[in-house]
């Protein structure tokens, strides 16, 4: 669509163009004498100087989209050669839902299709003022794992619908590629507006849990928006959600809980994992084992734990890979509980293959074979399967005392990431990888490991008798 000066605008339209301009949203958010009071917020931070980056709804029909399309249209209308993105993992999602929402949006507040167009070829919307939305395809692509597909386009702002979706390559990518095109010209501050549903992705580490502790940066802001709080919801959407059978559904999209993880793949629920802690029905028995998953690269953190049975009982954790104090502290443990070296095992991979050579106890390599030629990618992924058994048998338990609430939360966390993963060739068992995990929880599953190991004697469990010296001495007699 050329550039076209001489278009006539609505009087009512104008008027609301310049309402827009100068902050007034009243035209949007109150419809029926009833006001969408948080819509009327999201507007506002998406056009102060003060945020770059709004992550805003966290359940279902809050008017996510409504807000996002209508906030886009009233900025290409107000200034004139801005450029925009909407992105979402599927573009064709974008053209079957946002477009559709889009045109109601462009519908509802006069804006009829003399004024932009639609190129279905390039996929981006084009105003008749030079303003322009592109609609972005954020899939994950293995050959493109840094979007550098997107790594030169500039913009003045954007759009990721249902960050749920989205990978955060993406949006690592796309908040770089902000505030580069005539936001100095226009005064606009560059803006990144995310829409989701509660998923335990880079929105929850970078959003949710910062603004919930209090500590989100200056110029992020998270605001929930439940869908009783959409005044112009059909009440039937609500009565819907309601009555849902699927708990974990009916949690984040009716509730916005956002400790629920809607993962078909998930091998404990969210309920298994939270009820270790204290768990009453833990097996305990009188056997003590020691396991360590060992800091390899200083980031991570080196866990020990004391498990009596199933339960752990006593935890020692160091924030760096100090090697001597690891040893000392597994000595200390030995001789606490009277764990004998066959029942303690720190992981041999890098740093970890030292400490289980000083302390003359057992090893464990991830990558080795599984035990008993069961159908198992490695020996990690046959020992997580078994840990989500454990879980799910209500078997495993923590004592709360020894760990703070913000531990118990990565923990959870943590144990969430046990996910089944795609079969490979030889159609052996698979778990998320652990590069999967640190992208979307961003961080290495340490605890998850420390716990993991406990299972591998459940393949290796001897007992040595006390006699066996005598036994032996009257063999060579
Ligand atoms: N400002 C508004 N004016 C009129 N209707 C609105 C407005 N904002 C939201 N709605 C209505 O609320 C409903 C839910 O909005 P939608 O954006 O689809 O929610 P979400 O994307 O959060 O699921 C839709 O029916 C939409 O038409
Ligand atoms: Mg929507």
């Amino acid at each position: 669509m050329a550039k076209n000066k001489n278009i006539q605008i609505p009087m009512a339209l104008s008027v609301k163009i310049e309402l827009f301009k100068r902050g007034c949203f009243d035209f949007i958010t109150v419809k029926d004498g009833k006001k969408h009071e948080k819509q009327e917020k999201a507007l506002q931070i998406l056009t102060d100087t003060e945020h770059v980056e709004l992550l805003y709804g966290g359940a279902a029909g809050g008017a996510k989209s409504w807000t996002g399309a209508a906030w886009l249209l009233f900025m290409c209308l107000c200034y004139p050669g801005s450029k925009w993105f909407i992105g979402r993992a599927e573009l064709k999602r974008i053209t079957q839902s946002t477009l559709i929402t889009f045109y109601k949006v462009c519908n509802q507040y006069g804006v009829d299709d003399t004024l932009y167009k639609y190129n279905g070829q390039y996929n981006y919307i084009e105003f008749y003022n030079g303003s322009r939305i592109d609609l972005l395809d954020l899939q994950y692509k293995p050959g493109d794992p840094l979007y550098e597909r997107y790594g030169s386009i500039e913009y003045t702002g954007g759009w990721i619908e249902e960050g749920g979706e989205v990978n955060f390559g993406a949006y690592d990518t796309l908040k770089t590629r902000i505030g580069r095109h005539l936001n100095a010209e226009l005064g606009l501050r560059r803006k990144l507006f995310i829409t989701c549903n509660p998923k335990k992705n880079w929105m929850y580490e970078t959003f949710y849990k910062p603004a919930k502790k209090g500590d989100l940066a200056d110029y992020m802001y998270y605001l929930a928006c439940l869908v009783q709080e959409n005044p112009f919801i059909d009440p039937d959407y609500i009565e819907g959600l309601r009555t849902t059978k699927d708990k974990v559904k009916k949690e984040r999209l009716l509730k916005g809980n956002w400790e629920y993880d809607d993962n078909p793949n998930a091998l404990c629920s969210h309920d298994a994992i939270t009820a270790i802690f204290g768990n009453l029905l833990a097996l305990v028995t009188d056997t003590f084992y020691l396991t360590a998953d060992i800091a390899r690269f200083g980031s991570d953190y080196a866990r020990i734990g004391v498990w009596k049975g199933y339960k752990l009982v006593d935890l020692k954790c160091f924030p760096i890979s100090k090697t001597t104090e690891i040893q000392t502290c597994i000595i200390h443990f030995q001789k606490k509980y009277r764990i004998p070296k066959w029942r303690c095992i720190a992981d041999e991979d890098g740093v970890g293959g030292g400490v289980v050579d000083n302390c003359d106890i057992q090893g464990f390599t991830n990558n080795s074979r599984a035990f008993n030629d069961e159908n198992y990618q490695n020996l990690q992924t046959q020992c997580a399967y078994k840990l989500a058994e454990h879980i799910n048998a209500s078997e495993l338990g923590v004592d709360p005392d020894l760990v703070s609430p913000a531990d118990m939360e990565q923990i959870t966390l943590e144990l969430e990431q046990l996910q089944t993963w795609k079969v490979d060739d030889e159609g052996k068992l698979k778990i998320k990888p652990k590069e999967e995990i640190k992208q979307d929880i961003g961080c290495s599953p340490d605890w998850r490991d420390m716990f993991l190991m406990r299972c591998w004697f459940d393949y290796n469990e001897y007992d040595i008798p006390d006699d066996i010296e005598n036994r032996l001495s009257g063999l060579m007699s």
